[in-house]
């Protein structure tokens, strides 16, 4: 029998990692990009209050009214943009499916979307699943961390190519775009005609200011501007499958209608659970970027001391992405933490181009599981290294 075009889409090899983690009980868990500890009380507390008050029904394709009110109030508080709640906000099942139907509402057979990698797969393979070829231009590494390559992100624009995608701050990169940063790339996408889609769900995570800098802010963005955002990271809600985009009117209803015909619409109690945590949030999301500060130089200071490792340092999200050197084949490398030391990490050449030779670990997880994972990782990179 034959199988459409998207069944070939190739599997997440982070997901590969965690099903052998599955089969060696006691690996640690730091290949996912989630936190280890749960959802915190207040969110909880107002999704059993949603159960109480029978918030058990179908909701409109775009999320309840009052939620795209509060995200509407949260963006002018945090970018000083007025945007319309009811015509430019879609709740969506997840950042994940804000990303799905923005592709899918983009670009189709015949077209090309050109994204920044190395990025969480996801995005390229909504591209694909789309119908459409991803284009990967990849960040340059130089001694400074991470940067855009505007010349190559321009070079590789073809008259096909209708969407330019990336995620600040960036996983696995944890690089995080500047305002100037934005202002060229929406330059580019105005010069090409192409719509600008910027994935902000580590918005909230960041070392320097209280959010990362989005394109919202630039004057004329709005017109071909999509943000995909999720309450997953921000909030330690990965499993409640809620998150939103912000897009012009006419795209936003496109989505919303998409929205039907692939999970109707996010969860009624989740949805309600992240109206309460975006308006009473905000104390708990200081405390976490407090201890995302103390995790990530644990990791910056273990890494340093360790011969062939070089790390760039992160400016948000969770993540630390050192390059290994000399480091061929990562997801060997990263099979070989599970089965011999008990770590489980994500391979580098998960994320695309620029991948290969890189090792992701994510730090929010609890200080002892770190320490532990940084002293387990020291051993197999050792072991690995003479063995190669
Ligand atoms: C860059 C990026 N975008 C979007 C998502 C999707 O988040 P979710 O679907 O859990 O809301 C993730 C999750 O790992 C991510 O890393």
């Amino acid at each position: 029998m034959k199988f459409a075009p998207a069944a070939f889409v190739v599997p997440s090899r982070i997901r590969a990692i965690a099903v052998l983690a599955d089969q060696h009980p006691g690996t640690l868990r730091l290949f996912y990009g989630e936190d280890s500890l749960p959802t915190p009380s207040f969110i909880k507390d107002a999704a059993h209050q949603a159960i109480d008050a029978n918030l058990t029904f179908y909701t409109p394709n775009a999320g309840y009214p009052a939620l795209r009110h509060a995200i509407a109030d949260r963006v002018l508080d945090l970018h000083g943009v007025e945007i319309d709640p009811l015509r430019e906000v879609v709740v969506t099942a997840g950042g994940m499916v804000a990303l799905l139907l923005a592709c899918q509402a983009t670009v189709g057979a015949g077209d090309s979307a050109v994204v920044l990698t190395p990025l969480w797969p996801n995005v390229a393979a909504a591209i694909r699943v789309a119908g459409a070829e991803a284009i990967e231009v990849p960040l340059a590494l130089g001694s400074e961390g991470f940067k855009l390559d505007f010349d190559r992100i321009e070079a590789a624009i073809q008259p096909n190519t209708r969407l330019l995608a990336l995620a600040s701050p960036g996983n696995p990169t944890a690089w995080t775009a500047t305002l100037d940063d934005w202002r060229t790339l929406l330059e580019i996408c105005e010069r090409h005609n192409l719509w600008l889609l910027a994935d902000g769900v580590y918005e909230r995570i960041v070392f320097d200011g209280r959010v990362a800098p989005s394109p919202l802010s630039l004057p004329g963005a709005r017109a071909r501007t999509i943000i995909a955002q999720s309450f997953s990271k921000t909030y330690r809600m990965t499993g409640w499958r809620v998150g939103y985009a912000i897009a012009p009117p006419e795209l936003a209803l496109a989505m919303t209608n998409l929205q039907e015909f692939v999970v109707s619409h996010a969860p009624g109690i989740a949805q309600e659970a992240a109206r309460v945590a975006l308006i009473e949030g905000e104390p708990f999301i200081l405390e976490s970027q407090a201890r995302y500060a103390r995790h990530r130089q644990i990791a910056l200071d273990r890494f340093r001391t360790m011969p062939g490792v070089t790390v760039p340092e992160p400016t948000g999200a969770f993540y630390v992405y050192p390059r290994l050197e000399g480091l061929a084949d990562s997801y060997d490398f990263c099979r070989y933490l599970v089965e011999q030391k008990k770590v489980g990490l994500a391979p580098g050449n998960a994320f695309g181009q620029g991948g290969e030779g890189h090792i992701r670990l994510c730090f929010a997880v609890e200080e002892e599981i770190l320490r532990e994972a940084l002293d387990r990782f020291e051993a197999g990179w050792d072991a690995y290294r003479q063995g190669q």
